[in-house]
């Protein structure tokens, strides 16, 4: 395990390699304890590099090494090779091959990254630094090779055997019980995207024929007993591979594409060339044990890692710090992928419900970082909300500005200019920037300026002058080593909406005070590129109700100065749905702040009969998107109020006021939502369609409230919804809305379920998870209870993160006011380092918002981070972000920030 002391890697720093590997040919011999690795690296010079530099290949925990260079063996002192590095002090100068001979334990390898076991089968994890735990390589993605590889194995421990690329051999190892298989990848790629699979696994398959005619042969590998499971995977494979040659004509490039799912694996998924290899959670569902939401997940993220086949592996990054490169491209794909299959606006309140609970928190708070990072120290710890959600949220800006045209040539230009290379941010840009023939030097602020920007906006009716004026203004506030902020380029899509619907939008030319341009107003999309502007819209016969930031067009906190009855305006008749939602949540969060208020004031919440009677009209109207009105009557959670107040946060008063107003519209709303309840239900057989699942979640949000009103009437409903659900969607539902009303129901309603599902581990760690999520204090001891369940393990990544991970975002218990959640998931971090530092790394990021709480709890979260942070022999990961959750920075870090940031927060001292 790489512990603490790792150095900071800068991206100023970059220099291209002095040396380039071109061909990899690996045969490597699997045994469970010493699988043996011999690495054929044909290597030469790179013009781009220094010549008769060293060359000093990466290496993680390797053992016992047999270097060979053209053929003769190689006397390496110990400064030469050591378990991290192999170094060749005097290269030749001209091309060269190395064979190295590596041995790995893949059954001892806990970390999941490397060459490990899952189950019964051999499988890797390369990116970002794994393929250094298998052999001395030059890790880095900008040095892409050309890979052939031999698997061997015992026939009946591996009869399945995969690689990357296209089969090219395979047979007997005659007089022997192993067997053999040769893989070949045409395509030169980087050593993050190799991978192998050996095991006992079942399989199903399918062909694809793509548009210029290639036929790919289709499999997806699993665990004996879940072929069945696969059908909807596989399914969601085809449209996906279909929609990217429509939508961005894109073809598959090789003969198989490959799909393994394992139940150990410490991510969602990996794009591996031609091999993908998923956690079992994003691949396995049948109606009895998958949700819609299961079922939408899986066919994102088949979606996304297919997808990087063109975004990632095609093109790559020059470079980690261009992460955003691969996976905000990728995302920003898979959403449009998933809005087109599905309800685009459904997808886009879903979307930013997410960028709003993971992204905005994390750049708020002191792990706040740049879309392109410019240092880190461990690379796995920038695998974030803000490269992943926020860099796709860039990308749709880019595309409300130039339009879509522009955007689809500028795609198509940057497939075209930069296939088979190891591209840059600057390099993408640059194909928007020629196809638009615009200059996005200032876009490109998004990528180099941390923090989420603050868009208020006032607005201004003239009656006699018939003119509404709309103030927008910007401002970003300081985030770690960035105390000064720039204004950015905010496309805000913009409508007017009057007692009839839309008005259009008129305004004076550009140059004259308060002017637009043609396009801005026929887009709806104007610019703001300054601190603030003013624009001045003529010939309005009616005060409007201003529109702001369709389609959540930009990633800002909007700062509205609308009244409620714009706002209910908006929320009856806006024609952006997104809009139509978002007015809602304000309103909403506009009264549970002023309870949150009154609650810590000593009084109580106000009941609001206004608002209840606007959800109402919104239910009413059910039936002709049940989708979208589940999201319309699902109030803001704790964590967007806790945003919203920002500081000294109190979480206490927030769940009771939120309990309170959920109360008095459920208890308002009871006969609509009832006969919602029943007309939603259906005994047709389970579809997963996007239309049948939104009928489900209505049904379930309906009840959902209905308990909120009434816990007895909801109960009662729930548990008959629970014992005669046909579908996991219903029973899990159901069984979610009873988790909320302690008492004997529950116990016996998650006794059954535990019973019914015990075989399952995808369905015990549904169980796990809601337990862990109960907004009671008795939840700590239940949590403490089931880390002594037989079925708990430390060991799966899966299990973790549905007992410990979900305690974690249980806001309430986690930031109790006493502590104990805190020192628990301090305590479950230090436990689990050693074995896992990736998994451990990605816990601790719960105390992100630390900072934001009251004092008392910011007290104990201190006092939690402060012996995670004094514990000895921790890994480079949890290392990283605990130093930087406390604001404790190296003193190479803090050289970087500037003066007035210094005094602000005390440099630690180096290492
Ligand atoms: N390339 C990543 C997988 C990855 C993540 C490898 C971190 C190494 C470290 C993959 O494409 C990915 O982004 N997976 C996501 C799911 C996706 C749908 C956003 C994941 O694993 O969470
Ligand atoms: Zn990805």
């Amino acid at each position: 395990m790489r512990t603490d002391t790792a150095q900071p890697v800068r991206l100023s720093d970059y220099r291209a390699p002095d040396y380039l590997i071109e061909a990899v040919d690996l045969d490597i011999k699997l045994h469970l304890n010493a699988t043996h690795v011999r690495a054929r690296l044909s290597v030469r010079p790179n013009p781009l590099g220094r010549p008769g530099a060293p060359l000093v290949l990466d290496g993680d925990g390797l053992k016992a090494a047999m270097v060979l260079l053209d053929g003769v063996a190689l006397d390496l002192g110990a400064n030469a090779l050591s378990p991290d590095r192999l170094t060749l002090s005097e290269p030749p100068r001209t091309a060269f091959e190395l064979t190295i001979d590596t041995l790995v334990d893949p059954s001892a390898n806990t970390q999941l990254m490397g060459l490990y076991r899952s189950g019964s089968a051999y499988c890797t994890q390369c990116e970002a630094e794994g393929f250094r735990r298998i052999t001395y390589f030059l890790d880095r993605p900008d040095v892409l090779s050309v890979y052939t590889t031999r698997i061997e194995a015992e026939k009946a421990q591996a009869p399945v055997l995969l690689g990357n690329g296209n089969l090219v051999e395979s047979g007997d190892i005659t007089g022997s019980t192993r067997h053999y298989a040769i893989w070949h990848d045409p395509h030169p790629k980087p050593c993050y995207l190799f991978a192998l699979v050996g095991g006992d696994l079942g399989s199903i398959h399918d062909r694809f024929t793509t548009t210029s005619g290639r036929n790919v042969e289709l499999g997806i590998y699993v665990e004996h007993g879940k072929e069945t499971r696969v059908a909807y995977a596989m399914d969601a494979l085809k449209r996906c591979m279909r929609w990217d040659e429509e939508a961005f004509g894109r073809e598959y490039d090789l003969d198989v594409f490959n799909i393994v799912a394992v139940s150990d694996f410490n991510m969602g998924a990996m794009e591996n060339k031609g091999l993908n290899i998923f956690n079992d959670k994003y691949v396995l569902a049948l109606p009895q044990t998958a949700t819609d939401l299961d079922y939408a997940h899986i066919e994102g993220v088949i979606a996304h890692e297919y997808f990087h086949n063109w975004t990632g592996n095609r093109i790559t990054c020059r470079d980690w710090f261009q992460l955003c490169l691969k996976e905000g491209l990728t995302v920003f794909r898979d959403q449009e992928f998933s809005s087109d299959q599905r309800s685009r606006p459904v997808k886009r309140i879903a979307d930013v419900r997410t960028l709003r609970a993971a992204q905005f928190p994390e750049d708020s708070g002191p792990l706040a970082h740049n879309v392109r990072p410019e240092t880190y120290l461990e690379i796995n710890n920038f695998y974030t909300p803000t490269i992943y959600e926020k860099g796709a949220e860039v990308i749709r800006m880019l595309k409300a500005l130039i339009g879509a045209e522009a955007f689809r040539k500028g795609m198509d230009l940057y497939f075209d200019r930069c296939d088979g290379m190891a591209a840059t941010v600057e390099d993408f840009i640059a194909c928007f920037a020629k196809v638009a023939g615009r200059d996005l030097t200032h876009f490109m602020r998004w990528y180099t300026q941390a923090g989420t920007p603050a868009l208020s906006v006032s607005s201004d009716y003239d009656a006699d002058a018939k003119t509404f004026t709309l103030t927008l203004a910007q401002s970003t506030a300081p985030t770690p080593g960035q105390p000064a902020k720039l204004p950015l380029v905010i496309p805000v899509a913009l409508g007017l909406v009057g007692a009839d619907g839309d008005l259009p939008l008129t305004t004076k030319a550009p140059d004259e005070d308060g002017g637009a341009s043609a396009h801005e107003c026929a887009s709806g999309v104007f610019e703001l590129t300054t601190a603030s502007r003013r624009i001045v819209f003529h010939t309005v016969a009616e005060r409007p109700a201003p529109s702001v930031l369709r389609g959540f067009s930009a990633p800002v906190k909007l700062d509205l100065d609308s009244n409620a009855d714009d706002l209910l305006t908006l929320a009856e008749r806006d024609s952006d749905l997104f809009n139509r939602w978002q007015a809602i949540q304000t309103l909403a969060t506009r009264l549970l702040t002023t309870s949150v208020g009154a609650i810590r004031a000593g009084g109580l919440p106000k009941p609001d009969t206004r608002f209840a009677e606007a959800l109402g009209g919104v239910l009413g109207a059910f039936a002709s998107d049940p989708a979208f009105t589940a999201q319309a009557i699902s109030l803001p959670t704790e964590a967007d109020i806790a945003r919203e107040i920002g500081r000294d946060v109190d979480l206490d008063a927030i769940h009771m006021a939120r309990r309170e107003l959920r109360r008095s519209v459920g208890a308002q709303l009871q006969p609509r939502l009832l006969s919602a309840y029943e007309a939603l239900s259906n005994d047709a057989p389970y579809s997963p369609d996007a239309r049948s699942a939104g009928a489900r979640a209505l049904r379930n949000a309906a009840l959902d409230l209905i308990c909120a009103g009434d816990a007895r009437t909801g109960a009662d409903i729930a548990m008959r919804q629970f014992q005669s659900a046909h579908n996991m969607t219903e029973q899990f539902g159901a069984l979610a809305v009873l988790s909320m009303v302690a008492g004997d129901q529950r116990e016996q309603a998650l006794d059954a379920f535990y019973r019914t599902h015990a075989s399952d581990p995808l369905v015990i760690d549904k169980w796990f998870a809601l337990q862990a999520l109960i907004p009671e204090t008795e939840t700590y001891e239940r949590v403490r209870g089931l880390m002594e369940h037989h079925a708990f393990t430390y060991a799966n990544p899966n299990r973790l993160r549905s007992l410990i991970g979900s305690f974690a975002a249980n806001l309430t218990q986690f930031h109790a006011a006493d502590g104990r959640g805190y020192d628990l998931i301090a305590s479950v971090v230090m436990e689990i380092d050693s074995r896992n530092p990736q998994v451990a790394a990605r816990l601790l990021g719960a105390f992100r918002t630390w900072r934001s709480m009251e004092a008392g709890r910011q007290a104990h979260a201190q006092l939690a981070l402060k012996r995670v942070a004094a514990t000895q022999g921790l890994s480079a990961d949890v290392r990283d972000i605990v130093d930087r959750s406390l604001n404790l920075l190296t003193k190479e870090r803090a050289t970087d920030t500037l003066d007035s940031f210094r005094s602000r927060f005390s440099p630690r001292p180096a290492r």
